[in-house]
């Protein structure tokens, strides 16, 4: 059953399926049931985390609540209940994931609202030969996690599924995140595991891949982004619970303090623990 791919994945896609089906099977997700549990962390470790990025990009774009909105890589799928009951009530939503367990959970969560679907896919498979078709495509937290090849595919697949004057508009990390520099200095390795799993996109590179794709460039920008926790512990598990549990990262901190290691998570000026990331944001027109 694990080695059966519904898709049409690209070469780093698969890998990284069959990296998590290793995992699965070597007993750290040891069944479906818990790794759906796992998107039950996701969302409620991360949703309100990733929410605060995301509303500041929706709140920048021209809606019309008859939008016909794609959302690509809708994770648990908080924003596309939203995005459709709250932004385009009188639209649709069509919302795509290629993590199964967050995509049903997403599906049993949400199966109330009528004008919101999902498809179970990665973006360029669930864009492919659509044209013409969506007023406004989004994304949060995405792009870092596709390679290159398959990131110019998903543009492209993007590009032709708009409408003429239709807008994209995506929010992703650039750089390595605070938190990941310090895997490196607890297990060696831990950070190149890490890499080969999400990709370091500079914006330049991707504001070429834009123009060539034949968007227009409306605006992009650059924030820094911190997730803020009251306990190192909870935002541990909250970072186990973004990276599909890969890491370990509590265990890894505690054998840390047991070899005595000081990893320390720089603190946000009330004194929570935090971790801090670099939002690259675009938003991008579809010429008419
Ligand atoms: C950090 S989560 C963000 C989820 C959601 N957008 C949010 O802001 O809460 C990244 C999501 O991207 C999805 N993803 C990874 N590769 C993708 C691809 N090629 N196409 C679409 N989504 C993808 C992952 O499965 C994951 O659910």
């Amino acid at each position: 059953m694990f080695l059966m791919l519904p898709y049409p994945f690209s070469q780093q896609e698969t890998a990284k399926y069959y990296f998590l089906c290793l995992r699965r099977i070597s007993g750290r997700i040891t069944n479906m049931n818990e790794a759906r549990e796992t998107a039950a962390e996701y969302f409620k470790r991360s949703v309100k985390h990733q929410l605060k990025c995301y509303e500041k990009l929706i709140e920048r774009l021209p809606f019309r609540d008859t939008d016909h909105v794609f959302e690509l890589g809708c994770g648990t799928a908080e924003m596309s209940s939203r995005l459709a009951t709250e932004i385009v009530p009188n639209g649709q939503v069509t919302a795509c994931d290629p993590e199964e367990s967050r995509v049903r959970f997403a599906m049993d969560k949400f199966s109330n609202i009528p004008n919101l679907r999902f498809i179970h896919a990665t973006g360029s498979a669930a864009l492919e030969n659509k044209a013409d078709l969506y007023d406004v495509i989004v994304s949060n937290a995405v792009l870092h996690w596709i390679e290159g090849g398959e990131l110019e595919k998903t543009m492209v697949n993007m590009f032709n599924a708009l409408k003429s004057g239709g807008i994209a508009a995506h929010n992703f990390n650039v750089g390595i995140p605070e938190a990941y520099r310090l895997l490196s200095s607890l297990e060696e390795g831990k950070l190149n595991e890490y890499l080969k799993i999400r990709y370091v996109m500079e914006e330049e590179k991707f504001a070429s891949l834009c123009r060539e794709v034949g968007f227009s460039i409306l605006d992009a920008g650059k924030s820094e982004h911190a997730t803020e926790c009251e306990t190192e512990e909870e935002l541990l598990k909250l970072l186990d619970a973004t990276s599909y549990g890969l890491f370990g990262w509590e265990k890894l901190f505690n054998d840390a303090k047991d070899k005595r290691l000081t990893v320390k998570f720089s603190q946000s000026d009330d004194g929570k623990v935090q971790h801090v990331a670099t939002v690259a944001t675009f938003i991008l027109k579809k010429p008419t």
